[in-house]
């Protein structure tokens, strides 16, 4: 057989479950089989969390994104807790959210697709199996859905009823989430409200009162013009999507099913997944398992992947290329992104590949501090995020979103910002179960920025329309 038949073999061969076959990384020991298959079996008679419809409805917004006819913000918890499981902690990164996209979509002139990292982002990959305090090494944490974060032998055994809890708090998150996005709660001229509520109390609050005031005298134009809540419904309510990284994948595969409409295999647990940096192996158990579903997904790239590696990845990934099925996640770091970037963009743009670029300004700038926890400068996450713009316009390529680790509470995890908080503020509210995340006005001002960015790289307005 050619090596291509082989390929080709190897493509038809798939089923929900023939990443089995195949070596797996980051992946849990449970210790009881039969109850692990027996909670499989459990979620695999679950109603799915999406509908493959919406799946698809995002697919088209993201191929939109690749063009450049749209920006993609997706942000949320590193990992979400079971612990922290409220209306107000879903709620306020909801806003959050929000309030950032009504900044990008005025900053970029562009719609927003707004992809929460919420309502299942529970799996976590580690860097290392075992964690060893004061000479006592147990199993590594591995997210809520998998054990338990505390310090002791018990918590730390992988447990399969995790993954009905992981499951009913997707489910509550996502209710939530639902009525927000078309309710009301949503509402442009109340997210407005609150973006004002935040220059007015911003320590730079010079710095964003030019962008606010102009989309308040857009929307009192608009409302001028008869475009109000009641008469408009895209003032009144959103779409809203949920991702996760697709890590663990016996939950995954519970919650595959078949689209009845077009016979196609979903993973249902939520709109959009992603493959993380340390589980691309091409020929390993995640891409495996996520060739086969038709949802929109996305793939970590972190400065260790080589061209001819992601190509291979992008053709087995996304063989049909189709537009909107590939979102590539560059995690560069923002001392590495100009060096290592370019040369993947440039091999996509060549091979005529419709993969959407966006830009995860977290995970490359992540740095120690006080001994013992992570942090990340609030400084090194915008000049990745800058870094990112400055390769697409050189490369003549889009850049087509940002993802970012946030939060809808006051923390402090993330270091600089408005306020400048230091390594001396971080113990004061670090909550995070993962990596730090920057907190609401961090994010916001990081949104405000990327709009002026935005705003200053847009070709200028033509203005000689009526003259042609
Ligand atoms: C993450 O997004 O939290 C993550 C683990 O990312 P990466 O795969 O880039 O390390
Ligand atoms: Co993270």
């Amino acid at each position: 057989m050619s090596a291509e038949t082989k390929a080709g073999a190897a493509m038809a061969a798939w089923s929900p479950d023939s990443w089995r076959t195949r070596p797996i990384a980051q992946a849990p020991v449970y210790p009881d089989a039969e109850r692990l298959q027996a909670m499989e079996a459990r979620l695999h008679r679950f109603p799915p969390l999406v509908f493959a419809g919406e799946a698809r409805r995002l697919k088209k917004s993201l191929a939109m994104a690749a063009q450049g006819q749209a920006f993609v913000l997706q942000g949320g918890d590193c990992a979400e807790s079971f612990g922290d499981f409220t209306a107000n902690v879903i709620r306020d990164t909801f806003r959050v959210l929000l309030q950032m996209a009504v900044v990008l979509t005025f900053g970029g002139a562009l719609p927003v697709v707004k992809l929460g990292r919420m309502a299942g982002q529970f799996a976590k990959p580690r860097s290392s199996d075992v964690e060893t305090i004061d000479g006592v090494s147990l199993p590594s944490y591995r997210g809520d859905i998998v054990n338990g974060p505390e310090f002791s032998a018990e918590a730390r055994i992988p447990d399969p009823a995790r993954m009905e809890f992981g499951y009913f708090q997707s489910a509550g998150t996502l209710n939530l989430l639902r009525a927000f996005a078309s309710g009301g709660y949503a509402d442009l001229h109340q997210v407005h409200r609150w973006n004002l509520d935040f220059v007015r109390r911003s320590p730079l609050a010079e710095r964003y009162r030019d962008l606010s005031s102009r989309i308040d005298e857009t929307l009192r134009f608009m409302a001028a013009c008869g475009m109000t809540s009641q008469s408009t419904p895209q003032i009144h309510e959103t779409e809203f999507y949920t991702s996760h990284e697709a890590l663990l994948l016996p939950y995954e595969q519970a919650l595959t099913r078949i689209d009845s409409t077009t016979g196609d295999y979903y993973a249902c647990s939520a709109h959009f997944m992603w493959i993380g940096d340390r589980t691309r192996q091409l020929d390993g158990a995640h891409v495996e398992f996520m060739r086969g579903v038709q949802n929109p997904i996305g793939m970590k790239v972190g400065p260790s992947l080589g061209e001819d590696e992601l190509l291979a990845l992008i053709d087995r990934l996304d063989p049909a290329n189709e537009p909107g099925r590939l979102t590539l996640i560059s995690r560069m770091g923002a001392e590495q992104i100009a060096a290592k970037l370019p040369r993947l963009v440039r091999a996509t743009r060549r091979e005529g590949r419709n993969v959407a670029w966006l830009c995860d300004p977290m995970h490359g700038n992540t740095i120690p501090a006080l001994g013992r926890v992570k942090t990340r400068r609030f400084d090194a996450i915008l000049a990745e995020v800058r870094g990112f713009f400055d390769v697409h316009q050189a490369e003549g390529t889009v850049p087509g979103g940002v993802h970012v680790e946030m939060t809808g509470q006051d923390v402090t995890e993330c270091i600089g910002g408005a306020r400048q908080l230091t390594e001396a503020d971080l113990s004061a509210r670090y909550e995070t179960f993962c990596d730090p995340r920057l907190n609401a006005e961090q994010a916001l001002e990081l949104a405000f920025l990327i709009a002026a960015e935005l705003k200053s790289r847009r070709a200028p307005a033509r203005t000689d329309v009526a003259a042609e």
